[in-house]
């Protein structure tokens, strides 16, 4: 069967050389892919947002599934348009359907979605340009630190903790009154802090049963022990040490049945996967988030230790009878290590050419920001987050130690990498 997968970046490549494996793949697709999801299907340039050139697209190519690496399209509806139409209705879809995808799109929707499902989460309110007065007074009655939250999607951005009741009173003006990040900032989500420790959690859905993907723990600041500026993400390890049997149960039966009923009761019949940022304060889960795709830099070591067959587990989404599927897991940790541009998350420069990518031992390699230089035809950095290694080991450590003996190896100028992922875990 010929599949689309939509995306550029290392949870793309991921999923790419995962499908890749799988006997009932034809033609992949990638638009548009890297240097990386290159080597398992083929780069399209192609504009998504045109629904037209899309619609030609899975035509003249017989394209008999698409699947949506990020939250954005789906957040604007891709998978409704293909369903709404004459021609391609039929076509499935990985990833939720608009009102699905507000889960993500929109912390307002989630958190009253939370609410409503009694599914366990920080108390919140929410502000807007009407009642921004009563919002200044809402932190002033409220304890530090304030989570200020930008309703809607801002690239990772819209979330800002702070210490200081002024620096909290005076975002909050900034972020509804100036729309600091356009209009996913005119309503904003103040939350009560959560303290503890985080985790990632992926279903993967056909609306009505689920399986539950193996759990992660990505590293988001840019400085080691967690600190510096927050980025897409710096590795990731799974499993997730303190995510024993009684806690993934918790998980399953305080927040993911919840979650998949409440979806029903509301009429939105979800297709793809539900990623759950968790934290973990007394011993009990709360939710942080929620995402509607693949967690990258989480599906970098996740994927990799699904042995089960991703394009059939897709195809139970589709069909809806995931629940006849099995779902395969390799018992080892994996570990994820992400090569970065120097001067990332703040400015920083492409075009570097990447060394060693042949020398790598014992490890996989999945591009993010990464394309090939048009003259020379050389493997060069293309963006912020620009390698990941994934690594096996019969521990944490163990595969911790293959990711960074290649991490030595794959050289570009500026290459940079934290050097204490899992610390924290030990
Ligand atoms: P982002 O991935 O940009 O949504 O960043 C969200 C991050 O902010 C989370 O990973 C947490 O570290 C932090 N965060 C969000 N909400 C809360 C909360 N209610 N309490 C504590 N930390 C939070
Ligand atoms: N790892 C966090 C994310 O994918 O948003």
């Amino acid at each position: 069967m010929n599949i689309l997968l939509i995306g550029s970046g290392g949870r793309e490549h991921a999923i790419a050389w995962k499908l890749a494996q799988s006997k009932l793949l034809s033609k992949l697709y990638i638009a548009p892919g890297n240097a990386g999801t290159e080597n398992h299907g083929i780069n399209i340039n192609l504009n998504i947002s045109d629904f037209s050139s899309l619609k030609t697209f899975i035509l003249e190519k017989k394209i008999r599934l698409v699947i949506v690496g990020p939250e954005a399209p789906l957040v604007e509806g891709i998978h409704d348009l293909i369903l709404a139409d004459d021609d391609i209705g039929d076509v499935p879809v990985i990833g939720p359907v608009k009102r699905g995808a507000m889960l993500e799109g929109s912390k307002d929707f989630a958190n009253n979605f939370m609410e409503k499902y009694n599914i366990p989460t920080a108390s919140y309110k929410t502000f807007s340009r009407e009642n921004l007065k009563e919002g200044i007074r809402y932190l002033e009655s409220a304890k530090p630190p304030y989570v200020l939250k930008a309703d809607g999607l801002a690239a990772g951005k819209g979330v800002v903790i702070l210490e200081s009741l002024e620096e909290a009173k005076s975002e909050l003006e900034d972020m509804i009154g100036n729309e600091k990040f356009g209009k996913a900032s005119q309503k904003v989500v103040i939350e009560e802090f959560l303290s503890g420790i985080e985790l990632s959690v992926f279903v993967l859905t056909d609306g009505k049963d689920y399986k539950i993907l193996p759990s992660a723990k990505d590293y988001k600041r840019i400085g080691e022990n967690d600190t510096g500026l927050n980025t897409g993400g710096m590795g990731s390890i799974s499993p997730v040490p303190f995510a024993n049997d009684e806690f993934m149960d918790k998980i399953e039966e305080r927040i993911i049945k919840p979650t998949i009923k409440g979806l029903q009761a509301e009429g939105i019949n979800y297709k793809g996967f539900i990623f759950f940022g968790l934290i973990k304060v007394d011993g009990n889960p709360f939710v942080i988030e929620y995402n509607v795709r693949m967690g990258d830099p989480e599906a970098e070591s996740v994927l990799p230790r699904i042995q089960s067959d991703l394009l059939d587990l897709f195809l139970g989404v589709a069909e809806g009878n995931i629940s006849r599927k099995k779902l395969e897991v390799d018992p080892r940790s994996a570990a994820a290590v992400f090569l970065v541009s120097g001067g990332y998350p703040g400015t920083y420069e492409k075009g570097k050419v990447i060394s060693n990518l042949d020398k790598t031992m014992d490890t996989i390699v999945f591009h993010a920001g990464t394309t090939k230089d048009k003259e020379t035809g050389k493997v060069i950095t293309n963006g912020g987050r620009v390698i990941a290694l994934c690594s096996f080991g019969n521990s944490m450590l163990e595969a911790l130690e293959l990711s960074y003996r290649n991490a030595a190896i794959v050289d570009f100028d500026g290459k940079y990498y934290r050097k204490d992922l899992g610390n924290d875990l030990l």
